[in-house]
């Protein structure tokens, strides 16, 4: 163990004395620890959870709080923090019993300060070793899945969407996903999954709210006992339970009726789910990503989507930029789509003659990602030779009708701001993604142009 492992370790010290805590913290800054103090057991649960310190050093015996709570505590946030009890000799016995439960070590007060020292430095070597095996888990993860399972893109838009879904993959965030139909939704929560830490004890359930009727949802989501209605012949385990240990994801979340609505809202703030026709809560251990394509604010403006659960919802929120708004975007989804088509369909490699290229980036790809698939492989099918010709995309791409100059999603009364973007954004596409003409059509200067493209975010 070095002095510099020792350096870095931020150490929580808490007891309810105040001359103790002012002695501890001057030892162990001198040992080049980084001390934190809290006094009593109430500040010592708060430090926790603001800190997340590397290691607690703790009393056992305080008023209100004591060490085995807060032992219990950090597990419960970090399993990974050591946890050393300080204890007098009318506590040892629950000391003892804490170190079976899970405590690093603990110390008979009176102690000497190198005693001390000696098994901080062990605390922190433990704690550092966890670390490291536990990230360098997660970056063979990240490796694994970036050669499979990483949904393709390097537009602006499209790898910042992709860094705060590997951010917040880790974490036990709650994440709503929202975007039009086919820009991939189902992908990234896919991907959240893989990344997670849940990817190993658990497995990634779906389900689609809008294909079911609101009773069998219920059942399929909750699980029911057998005989609480026609047709239930055997308990069933709901989704929720199924996922234990890993990943649901709860797709067109914007489908389900108020009645649906209060039970998730019951699932995410207590964890727990009443089977029908049960009257005991199971608890559960899943985490939850929710996607729509709907405008849930406006849904909740008409009062068809609670508030309450959508803030439950929200807590990380994601938003997939349509495809014609990461244009960037089409070059790499056209060679991961061609790539794939050859290897499921065989008969060799095609590429796109340069107008079926053309065609398929002036198009606006209403269906977005998925869309833009489903031509593909049509177009792979309809063409015998190497290259794909504009007359194998479907009629759509080639003869676009006129663009829509706002989406039909938009808000009733649109901002200004966002007739101003979809219009720029309309003409860009219409010279082909060529800035300086685009300038030119507007009649503004091209830094200007790229200017508001960059407020857009649709600057590649
Ligand atoms: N970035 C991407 N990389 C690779 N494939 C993608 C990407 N985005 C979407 N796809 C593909 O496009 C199709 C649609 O994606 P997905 O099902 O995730 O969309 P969605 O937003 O859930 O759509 P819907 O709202 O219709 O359910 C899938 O076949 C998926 O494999
Ligand atoms: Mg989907």
């Amino acid at each position: 163990m070095s002095e510099r492992n020792a350096g870095i370790a931020n150490v929580l010290v808490i007891d309810d004395e105040s001359s103790i805590l002012e002695s501890l913290r001057i030892l162990l800054r001198n040992e080049g620890f980084t001390p934190h103090v809290a006094q009593g057991g109430r500040q010592g649960l708060e430090q926790i959870a603001s800190l997340s310190p590397d290691i607690v050093l703790t009393d056992v015996r305080m008023p209100n709080v004591d060490g085995i709570e807060i032992l219990s505590a950090v597990r419960k946030q970090d399993p990974t923090t050591p946890v050393i009890l300080m204890t007098a000799q009318a506590t040892l016995q629950s000391a003892v019993q804490a170190v079976n439960e899970g405590a690093f070590y603990y110390i008979q007060k009176p102690f000497r300060n190198d005693e001390l020292v000696a098994i901080l430095r062990r605390a922190a070597e433990h704690r550092k070793l966890r670390v490291e095996n536990q990230s360098l888990k997660q970056e063979i993860r990240r490796r694994e899945t970036s050669m499979s399972g990483r949904p393709v893109g390097k537009s602006r838009a499209w790898t910042e969407v992709l860094r705060l879904a590997e951010t917040v993959a880790p974490t036990e965030s709650t994440v709503l996903i929202q975007g039009e139909s086919g820009t991939g939704k189902e992908v990234v929560a896919r991907y959240i999954h893989q990344l997670s830490l849940r990817a190993e004890s658990g497995s990634f359930q779906s389900i689609n709210c809008g294909a079911l009727p609101e009773s069998l949802l219920e059942s399929e989501l909750f699980g029911h006992v057998k005989g609480s209605f026609t047709g239930a012949v055997k308990d069933k385990q709901g989704l929720f339970t199924a996922a234990g240990g890993g990943t649901f994801f709860l797709d067109e979340i914007g489908e389900t009726t108020p009645a649906t609505q209060v039970k998730l809202l019951r699932v995410l703030q207590h964890r727990e789910v009443i089977p029908v026709g049960a009257t005991e809560p199971i608890p559960i251990d899943t985490r939850l990503l929710a996607a729509t394509n709907r405008d849930l604010e406006e849904a909740m403006r008409r009062a068809t989507f609670r508030q309450d659960l959508y803030y439950r919802l929200n807590v990380i929120a994601l938003h997939l930029p349509p495809l014609r708004e990461r244009q960037d975007d089409i070059p790499l989804l056209v060679d991961t789509f061609l790539q794939r088509l050859e290897q499921t369909r065989g008969g060799g490699a095609k590429v796109l003659s340069e107008a079926a290229s053309d065609a398929i980036r002036a198009y606006q790809w209403p269906g977005n990602v998925r869309e833009l698939e489903n031509a593909l492989e049509r177009a792979w099918i309809m063409t015998s030779g190497a290259r794909i010709e504009v007359s194998a995309l479907p009629e759509r791409v080639t003869s676009p009708t006129p663009v829509r100059l706002l989406d039909e999603r938009a808000a009733p009364n649109p901002t200004l701001e966002s007739i101003e973007r979809a219009y720029i954004l309309w003409v860009l596409n219409a010279e082909g993604g060529n800035k300086t003409r685009a300038a030119e059509a507007l009649g503004i200067d091209p830094s200007t142009l790229h200017r508001k493209l960059s407020r857009f975010g649709a600057e590649g």
